[in-house]
């Protein structure tokens, strides 16, 4: 059992609450923590029990308010490359992992937090929820792929428009631009969470795997060279236990019973 000094993990139901804990400092991102969040998404990875995650932040105040600034203020340039590339790393790792990621935003998500949430494949909000990259207010521009995932997203005007005003946005404004999925009651935030987690993972696991997979790498590539991964990983999945108790459960009127083979 590893033992974390700034997160929880705590698996029910095949989740995996990931929680960053550090509430004196709203659950800014020190390099420690950024590390912790890449040994517990390489236990995410390893552990056959867990089948989605969830990440959110301690409190009620937020979600995570950035990188820590303390650590940032003495960094030089050899450093800062390093830093950002630690963050770019274990964000990737998000990105791509198998396993589907939730954020669960229940406060402030602002600059690597935004950019954690970024890194997720869906996000909700509590309606208590801000968001944004006010890296510009402190002469740095976003380091954790929040340049290259926000306007993926929101598209590049509204991507920029956050990026060089550094001004924050409501869960609302958040929903109404794309940047989150749902937006619910602080106190429904958990639940929701898992519910649209759990209807997530009824269905089969390496569907959903390879469905990541298409979308996330896809995006990056040549129309022609996503349709080729496509029809590929759609082929591959032909060869599954799981296409054919997809499709004869439906013939047969029931629910599927997945297997992941
Ligand atoms: N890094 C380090 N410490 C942070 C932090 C960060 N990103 N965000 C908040 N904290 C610390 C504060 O320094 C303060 O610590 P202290 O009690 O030891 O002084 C504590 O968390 C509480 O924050 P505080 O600023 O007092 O709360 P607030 O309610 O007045 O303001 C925010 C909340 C989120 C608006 C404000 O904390 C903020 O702007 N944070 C920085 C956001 C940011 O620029 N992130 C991008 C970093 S690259």
């Amino acid at each position: 059992m590893t033992h974390y000094q700034n997160l929880a993990y705590e698996v029910a139901d095949g989740i995996a609450a990931i929680t960053v804990q550090r509430p004196d400092k709203l659950n800014a991102l020190d390099a420690a923590t950024i590390a912790e969040l890449g040994e517990a998404m390489r236990r995410v990875r390893e552990s056959d029990d867990v089948r989605g995650v969830i990440i959110t932040g301690s409190g009620s105040k937020a979600f995570v308010a950035g990188a820590d600034i303390a650590e940032l203020a003495a960094m030089g340039s050899i450093e800062g490359v390093a830093v950002s590339r630690l963050g770019q790393r274990v964000f990737r790792e998000i990105e791509l992992s198998p396993k589907p990621v939730i954020a669960a935003v229940n406060g402030f998500a602002l600059g690597g937090g935004c950019e954690l949430a970024l890194a997720c494949h869906l996000r909700v909000a509590a309606d208590s929820a801000h968001f944004g990259l006010p890296e510009v207010k402190l002469g740095i521009i976003p380091g954790y792929g929040g340049t290259l995932r926000l306007p993926r997203l929101v598209g590049r005007g509204r991507a920029l428009e956050l990026i060089l005003s550094g001004e924050m946005i409501d869960a609302a404004e958040a929903h109404r631009i794309g940047l989150v999925n749902r937006v619910v009651a602080p106190e429904a935030l958990l639940q929701a969470t898992r519910e649209l987690l759990l209807t997530i993972l009824r269905n089969g696991p390496t569907a959903i795997a390879l469905a990541i997979e298409c979308v996330t790498r896809g995006m990056d590539m040549s129309l022609d060279d996503g349709l080729a991964l496509e029809s590929n990983l759609f082929g591959l999945l032909a060869s599954t236990g799981d296409m054919r108790e997809g499709m004869k459960a439906f013939l047969e009127k029931r629910q599927a019973e997945f297997k992941g083979e």
